[in-house]
């Protein structure tokens, strides 16, 4: 069998979607027409293809709760940027949400909430393709190419494994085993250069970039390029949880949910733990108080971060006012989020018309990779 040496992503073609009414209407550019009542919502439009050069970018979420302030400033916010000058595929990691056995009543339902969720966010099926991982079964196969290439040492060694064998020591499954190179298998799909992820994704990414290059040596191709952790910060995030400790996470239960309102905020901010407070001048934040201020400069403007910097190091810092400004600020940004994720969510239809046409763009870009790869590989091509 000959193979061509595949191309490196950036020497083909790419496709991005690109809203109807742009092209019909292109005095509008790429904005949302028709919307004079709800400004703020999405009208479905059919999309068209249009040759681009543009990266790609591919990330997901588990669809295993509510969107919280770590996914939202971890990923989602990256998301919505990215999707302007990225070719970008944003998916619900249902079959990674399965490590933990769902009740199949609730798959559907949990599914529906992080999409009504990354709609209210800001991203747009018109820029971005939103899909759901199991509408995508190229995803099985690549799976099953990549764990032919993992080694069983290296997948042992995933501290997110470890983790989760010692919480869960009763479902020790080979899928929790295997959760890397699925993820890999999500991103080498679309051969996406950027993923949007928060800190906890790094050792998972590093063996998306393992898989990858694996894949290359073996057939001595140059086919998937090594997808890179984006975040436009040029750092990592890690948003803490507010009880002290960690990440803000939704296993450890200390989680500030976007779909909560003001009152429930504004007490769950008021409640993060503190001490006594500062002691002498200058002196270095203990992690409790860290987390706080890591929340604040994420989360309110940059002078406000300062005037409570400043107030910490000469001893004036009252942690009560520098909550109640926190929770203001959350509660800024979170409220027309809220808002929309209740007018989505209402919207059934709305939302499958969107996994129904993501669903057709994310197959046939894994598709087509998928024919390479089968070619690569020495399967028979039809
Ligand atoms: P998941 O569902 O646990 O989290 C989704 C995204 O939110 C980020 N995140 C955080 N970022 C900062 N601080 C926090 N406290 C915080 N909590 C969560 C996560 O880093 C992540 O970006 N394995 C993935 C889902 C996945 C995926 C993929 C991602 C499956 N396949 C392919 C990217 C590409 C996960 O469990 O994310």
């Amino acid at each position: 069998m000959s193979v061509s040496a595949p191309k490196m992503q950036g020497a083909e073609p790419k496709y991005q979607f690109i809203c109807a009414s742009a092209v019909l209407f292109p005095a509008f550019g790429m904005s949302k027409i028709g919307f004079a009542q709800k400004p703020n919502l999405i009208k479905f439009a059919p999309n068209i293809y249009r040759h681009t050069d543009m990266e790609t970018v591919v990330s997901g979420i588990r669809p295993t709760g509510n969107l919280h302030l770590g996914n939202y400033y971890g990923a989602v916010t990256s998301f919505v940027k990215m999707q302007e000058e990225y070719n970008c595929l944003f998916f619900i990691a249902d079959w990674h949400s399965l490590t933990t056995h769902p009740k199949p009543e609730n798959i559907q339902s949990s599914v529906r909430t992080i999409l009504a969720e990354y709609l209210a966010c800001g991203i747009d099926p018109e820029k971005a393709t939103i899909y759901i991982q199991s509408d995508v079964p190229e995803t099985i196969e690549l799976y099953l190419y990549l764990n032919m290439n993992t080694y069983i040492g290296e997948l042992g060694r995933v501290t997110t494994f470890k983790e989760k064998a010692r919480k869960q020591p009763d479902n020790v499954n080979a899928g929790l085993f295997t959760y890397p190179t699925l993820m890999a298998a999500d991103i080498l799909q679309h051969k996406a250069v950027k993923v949007p992820v928060g800190k906890d994704q790094e050792q998972n990414m590093e063996m998306a970039r393992k898989c990858a290059r694996r894949f290359n040596n073996i057939y001595g191709v140059e086919f998937f390029p090594e997808p890179q952790n984006f975040h436009y910060s040029q750092q990592a995030i890690k948003i803490p949880g507010l009880d002290g400790s960690g990440k803000m996470g939704k296993s450890e239960g200390n989680c500030i949910y976007l779909f909560e309102d003001a009152k429930t905020i504004t007490k769950k901010v008021m409640r993060a733990v503190t001490d006594a407070g500062p002691q002498s001048p200058n002196s270095p934040k203990p992690e409790v108080i860290q987390n706080l201020f890591t929340l604040m400069e994420i989360a309110s403007a940059a002078d406000t971060y300062k005037y409570f910097d400043e107030k910490w190091n000469d001893c004036t810092l009252r942690y009560g006012d520098m909550k109640k400004q926190l929770a203001e600020d959350i509660v800024k940004t979170l409220s027309p989020i809220r808002e929309r994720i209740l007018e989505y969510s209402n919207n059934t239809e709305l939302l499958d018309s969107i996994a129904r046409r993501g669903a057709e763009k994310a197959r046939e870009s894994a598709a087509k990779t998928l024919k390479e790869v089968r070619q690569i590989i020495g399967f028979r091509t039809y």
